[in-house]
């Protein structure tokens, strides 16, 4: 069974590849490259045995997409292809909605002028905003703080929209948590450019000796020891609660809106001390100012993945630096 994978060479996309060879389906990816790297298919290469058919080029062409429609015989897309840096979206706000929207909207017509009416969209925590409700809830409010936030809510919207209108669609928002280490073998994993915004892939640069300390950002919020507190997910669970949604596309769901957590916070000083517990090695850091934007504490309530797809999250935080270190040792620059 084909299945497009938008955005399939980055970070989510090649990894849910591995799992889709894996579990018997053809994987058909489009990708801009960038935002990542034609070399990792031949990494999914080494770990699965198998080749993934790629097409380079935008969501924003049509013509592309048509093409793609044309030569394979889709049930589905898995809808990867986005920006997703927070804050060069406050910078950038009509590059993301254009990327993130416009392509889009791209990607729906040409997949309803195919009969192709499957599809599953990265939506994330962001549209939750300041939370109010902890663990969150799928019925949480909504409020994303910034322009990332407020393209994921917006496709929500259309494609809710969309399901109204023409109830032959079968849709599953999965709104991540914070998904975070890598392939068991290390051949793939995250690959940042220039400075990384997120905690993870920093702490690994400070242990290898790219970047000199971490900034925590912000030691007075409400939470246990004052850092923020986030759900961590393991990127295989993550890939794994994908595998879960297509199940649930071929049961013909109609829209379903399902977080993907583990359910568990864990703040920064305590991610610090299992990254140093993992590795063996201290984490230089300093505390600094509040990063504007953030919140103190978001984590799932990962009952509805459970009820409507029997995922839960299976790996634990420390398998989560573990394999985050592991990548990081075998690719020190990246790809
Ligand atoms: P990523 O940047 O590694 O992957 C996105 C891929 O999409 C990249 O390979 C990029 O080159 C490609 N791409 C971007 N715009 C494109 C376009 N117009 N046409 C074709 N390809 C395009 O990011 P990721 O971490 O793998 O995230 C995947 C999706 O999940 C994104 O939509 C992101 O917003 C969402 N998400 C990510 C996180 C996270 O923390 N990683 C959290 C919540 C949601
Ligand atoms: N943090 C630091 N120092 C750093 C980086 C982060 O102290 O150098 C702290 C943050 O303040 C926060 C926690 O570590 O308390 C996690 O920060 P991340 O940047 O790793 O993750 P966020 O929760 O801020 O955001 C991420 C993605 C968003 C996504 C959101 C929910 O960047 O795109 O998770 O899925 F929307």
């Amino acid at each position: 069974m084909k299945i497009l994978v938008t955005g399939g060479a980055g970070f989510i996309g090649s990894h849910t590849c591995v799992e889709l060879l894996n579990q018997g389906y053809e994987p058909v990816v489009i990708d801009n490259y960038s935002n990542s790297n034609p070399v990792v298919f031949d990494r999914i290469k080494k770990i699965t045995g198998k080749n993934v058919k790629f097409y380079e080029g935008d969501i924003r062409d049509k013509e592309i997409l048509r093409k793609i429609f044309k030569e394979n015989d889709i049930f589905g897309t898995i809808h990867f292809a986005g920006l997703k840096a927070v804050g060069e979206s406050v910078e950038k706000p009509l590059m993301y909605y254009e990327n993130n929207v416009t392509g889009t909207l791209n990607l729906l017509e040409v997949m309803n002028e195919n009969d192709v009416r499957n599809i599953i969209f990265s939506s994330s925590a962001t549209v939750y905003g300041e939370p109010s409700e902890i663990p969150l809830t799928e019925k949480a409010d909504l409020g994303p703080t910034n322009p990332y936030g407020q393209s994921k809510l917006m496709v929500e919207h259309i494609m809710q929209d969309l399901y109204k209108a023409e109830n032959n669609w079968n849709i599953v928002l999965l709104r991540y948590f914070n998904p975070v280490g890598a392939h068991e073998s290390g051949l793939i994993g995250e690959d940042p450019n220039g400075k990384p915004n997120n905690l993870f892939p920093f702490i690994v640069q400070v242990l290898i000796g790219k970047r000199e300390m971490l900034s925590v950002f912000g030691d007075d919020y409400d939470t246990p020891d004052g850092t923020g507190v986030r759900d961590y997910i393991h990127i295989l669970d993550l890939v794994d609660g994908h595998i879960s949604a297509l199940d649930l596309l071929k049961k013909e769901c109609g829209l379903e809106i399902i977080n993907l957590g583990t359910g568990a916070g864990y703040s920064v000083l305590q991610i610090i001390k299992e990254f140093e517990k993992a590795t063996g090695k201290a984490v230089p850091y300093k505390v600094t100012e509040r990063r504007s934007g953030d919140i103190a504490t978001s984590y799932a309530d990962p009952e509805k993945a459970l009820n409507k797809m029997n995922w839960k999250a299976k790996y634990s935080i420390d398998k989560m630096c573990v394999d985050m270190w592991n990548w990081q040792v075998k690719n020190p620059a990246g790809y």
